[in-house]
């Protein structure tokens, strides 16, 4: 139980007992029990929640119907990136998330674009690019033109460019987009010309680690500003959120209030909360789950302290542990706020609690 220094409990330690106490329906996998009636998240949200997808969870009825149930926006896991979109001989396909963009419109969900540009990938029509048959510049404004224009009118915004400062905090990645483009034009043309496709679209400017790392949020601040500056469309900013059971209480509210200095909308837009990444070892796991609660409670409480026009989405990075990305790493993890079954976790009922205000 998280104590503080002169030995009285934490707040997230009263949470966490109190979820705990009140809960009363019955129990998840995990052993939780949680309110038996706990209404769907978006229910009791005053502004969008969402969750990633992938095309082949539609097809999945159990999914599907969580998925309708729970949440009011969308965020194409990997199908909406250049990694499944551009072919080897430079061609596009749109199959997945052309079907993910009709489960949004079908039920009556947002759909947030994600993600234009992205160090991490460049796939071999870029990286092989026949430069006497079109220029680098415009081969990088057809890509963008032609993603951002398909999806026009149906997304609630883009993660035009996605982790754009370094690891460590200190200046921008490379990438073979800043190599070909300018480290710091690469991006401001990216949010152009999405503009350019798109007329309507909030354009998101979106990373990780900014709860951990003091340098790299201010970094990743001062591009934004810069970014402002110069004229180019940033209209909010994405924080991924992929954080640990064990972070400490209080970096999340930090980092909320940081990002807020800019005035513009926040998004949560990648949550989830790691037991297996923990790096205090010595917790078990039932310490682990309950702090897992408590920072499903904190980031909530943290995104709810925002002004309502600074509160843009709240996107956890899959609704189920099953479907976690984090699972290929560790096969234990838990990290999502609803078990294999799409029961609620004690997370998920911490997510309400706060939602409630
Ligand atoms: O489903 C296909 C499978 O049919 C195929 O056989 C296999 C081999 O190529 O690929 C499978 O697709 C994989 C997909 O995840 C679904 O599992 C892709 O290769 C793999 O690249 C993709 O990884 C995604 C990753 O981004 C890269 O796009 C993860 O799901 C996704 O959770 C992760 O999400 C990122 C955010 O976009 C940015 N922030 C960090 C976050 C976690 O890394």
């Amino acid at each position: 139980m998280a104590q503080r220094a002169g030995g009285g409990l934490s707040r997230r330690a009263i949470i966490t007992s109190a979820l705990a106490l009140s809960a009363c329906g019955p129990k998840n996998a995990q052993g939780q029990s949680v309110p038996a009636d706990l209404p769907p998240l978006k229910t009791v949200a005053p502004f969008r929640v969402g969750t990633c997808v992938q095309a082949m969870h539609l097809a999945d009825p159990a999914m599907a119907a969580l998925l309708a149930r729970e949440v009011n926006q969308l965020t194409p896991e990997w199908e909406m990136k250049m990694e499944y979109i551009v072919q080897p001989d430079g061609s596009f396909r749109f199959d997945a998330p052309d079907r993910i963009a009709a489960f949004a419109r079908a039920h009556g969900m947002g759909l947030l674009g994600h993600t234009l540009i992205w160090y991490a990938q460049a796939p071999p029509a870029f990286e092989q690019l026949d430069e006497s048959r079109i220029s680098f510049v415009d081969a990088y404004r057809n890509y963008i033109l032609a993603v951002a224009g398909r999806y026009r009118g149906q997304v609630v915004g883009w993660d035009v460019v996605n982790e754009a400062v370094a690891e460590d905090g200190h200046g921008w990645r490379d990438s073979l987009w800043a190599r070909k483009l300018g480290d710091f034009e690469h991006i401001a043309l990216a949010y152009r010309t999405a503009r350019e496709a798109d007329p309507q679209a909030p354009l998101l400017l979106n990373d990780y680690n900014l709860e951990y790392n003091p340098t790299k949020r201010a970094t990743f601040l001062k591009l934004a500003e810069r970014l402002l500056a110069s004229g180019a469309p940033l209209t909010g900013l994405g924080t991924q959120m992929h954080v640990a059971a064990d972070i400490a209480p209080g970096q999340i509210r930090e980092m909320m209030r940081d990002l807020a200095s800019l005035g513009l909308p926040v998004h949560v837009s990648e949550l989830d909360v790691s037991l297996t990444r923990a790096e205090n070892k010595l917790l078990g796991r039932a310490e682990l789950s309950r702090r897992q609660t408590a920072v499903y409670a904190e980031a909530a409480e943290a995104f709810m302290s925002l002004p309502q026009r600074q509160r843009f989405a709240f996107t956890l990075w899959g609704l189920r542990d099953r479907d976690s990305w984090l699972k290929k790493e560790n096969g234990a993890d838990a990290p999502a706020p609803f078990d294999d079954a799409g029961r609620p976790k004690a997370g998920a009922a911490a997510l309400v609690e706060a939602f409630r205000g």
